[in-house]
């Protein structure tokens, strides 16, 4: 790694990226983000590493979700533990489906900066710098809100600090109440056919839990402690390169804004400035994977990022979409099998399924989401690889954003309660029946 640097990304093309006015601000900013603490350590991060080896292996299997965009005015406490608490619980169902422990990891705590498809929106005949992220911009539509501000990293890294100091407390000593039936509200799923299997996976759940308490003889505040890891597209490498740092008795740079970055689809050149970024950093890294993606650019990137082939380092999240996971996925598989590149394989069932009404509102269909899951999960039975986890963009409140699931979000309902800033999320019920089928068909499969 001789000719690796924090900074030698700077040489190369850095797509996705804004050009701040003013240099000296960046700078300004740059230090004092470097100057402040780190907002996780290297011993989560090598933690979290075994676990993905694991998890790669067939031996555990990782959650990942949350907002596709947080912005700043959602850190607050109810957001927060909305989000936690939907992870927890669908991470609950997911141990009991498939008798295997999860790795939960949000997109949380990070999450400020968004690749898009174009530079500018129009409105009215007014064009202005399309919306990239509380980190970079505003989502208002004057010039003011969209101009990029280089502030706004160090404010999206105190919010990024507000938010894991919660989730940290929260998961260390909270959410006692995972025993009471107050606790898991299934009542969008009343007029399910599905219902009645519902409430005995929570019914299961809860016994399971006081059963241990009480073999155990622990403390319940030791078994409700959890292990929750944060992640974000590491896609403004100014904010990732000013908090990553050399650590005591290790060797290497660890990227200390997260635990888990990943590289987005959009930023995944072979000679871009991203690529050359991560591959320095000790993090395990996520790449996205979509039908554009051909098998020397994939090797290419493997053999960039993990040329020691190291276990848990490399996470391929494949987002195609439910018309071409079947067709596809096997190609990605047997690709990455044919080079003996050890990987671990999560599957992303939003970003390849968006689709815009006539009314022109950006959504995704229940049913499509949980085909892609279940397809990738078919195709990884068939070849003899492994299916590690899911990745899914919802949050914890009762938004409209996707259509579908027991509630029967349709259509009409969707301008009721829409809230993303950017791509449509599961609400919480219907992040916690897809996890429900999902555990179904884990467990069926056993
Ligand atoms: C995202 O995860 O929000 C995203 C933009 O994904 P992708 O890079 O896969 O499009
Ligand atoms: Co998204």
């Amino acid at each position: 790694m001789s000719n690796w640097r924090p900074d030698s990304w700077h040489e190369k093309t850095a797509a996705q990226q804004v050009t701040y006015p003013d240099e000296a601000k960046l700078r300004a900013v740059a230090t004092e983000m470097g100057r402040l603490p780190p907002l996780v350590t290297s011993w989560e991060i090598e933690a979290l590493k075994g676990h993905l080896a694991k998890a790669a292996r067939g031996e555990a299997f990782v959650l990942q979700g949350g907002d596709c965009a947080e912005s700043f005015d959602d850190c607050s406490s109810e957001s927060i533990a909305a989000k936690l608490k939907i992870l927890l619980q669908m991470s609950l169902v997911l141990v009991h489906g498939s008798r295997r422990p999860v790795v939960r990891v949000g997109r949380i705590a990070g999450q400020y900066a968004k690749p898009r498809s174009t530079d500018y929106e129009t409105r009215d005949g007014v064009t202005l710098p399309a919306y990239r992220g509380d980190n970079v911009n505003r989502p208002g539509f004057t010039e003011a809100e969209r101009r990029p501000e280089p502030e706004l990293m160090l404010r999206g890294y105190e919010r990024a600090s507000l938010t894991l100091n919660f989730i940290r407390a929260l998961a260390d000593g909270g959410f006692a109440d995972m025993e009471h039936p107050e606790y898991w509200d299934l009542s969008f799923a009343k007029t399910s056919r599905h219902a009645g299997e519902y409430e005995r996976i929570v019914g299961a759940i809860r016994e399971s839990l006081s059963f241990t308490r009480a073999v155990s003889g622990l403390d319940l505040a030791d078994l409700r402690r959890i292990e929750f890891f944060t992640s974000h597209e590491g896609l403004s490498l100014h904010y990732e390169e000013a908090q990553t740092r050399r650590v005591p008795r290790r060797e290497g740079w660890y990227d200390l804004s997260t635990h888990y970055p990943w590289i987005g689809m959009r930023t995944a050149q072979l000679d871009g400035a991203h690529v050359e970024f991560f591959r320095g950093i000790q993090n395990p890294i996520a790449i996205k994977v979509g039908a554009a993606m051909t098998e020397e650019w994939l090797l290419g990137l493997l053999e960039a990022l993990n040329p020691h082939r190291e276990l848990g380092r490399i996470t391929l999240i494949h987002r195609v979409g439910a018309d071409k996971v079947t067709e596809y996925l096997p190609k990605l598989v047997s690709w990455v099998e044919r080079a003996k590149h050890p990987v671990l394989w999560v599957c992303d069932p939003m970003h390849g399924n968006t689709e815009t009404t006539a009314d022109g509102i950006k959504t995704r269909r229940f049913d499509r989401i949980l085909f892609e899951v279940e397809a990738a999960l078919d195709v990884h039975n068939k070849m003899g690889t492994v299916q590690g986890g899911v990745h899914f963009e919802l949050t914890g409140e009762n938004v409209t954003e996707c259509m579908g699931g027991a509630s029967g979000i349709d259509a009409g309902d969707l301008k009721r309660d829409y809230r993303t800033k950017v791509d449509p999320r599961l609400n919480c019920d219907q992040a916690l029946e897809m996890a429900m089928l999902i555990a179904s068909r884990a467990r069926r499969q056993r």
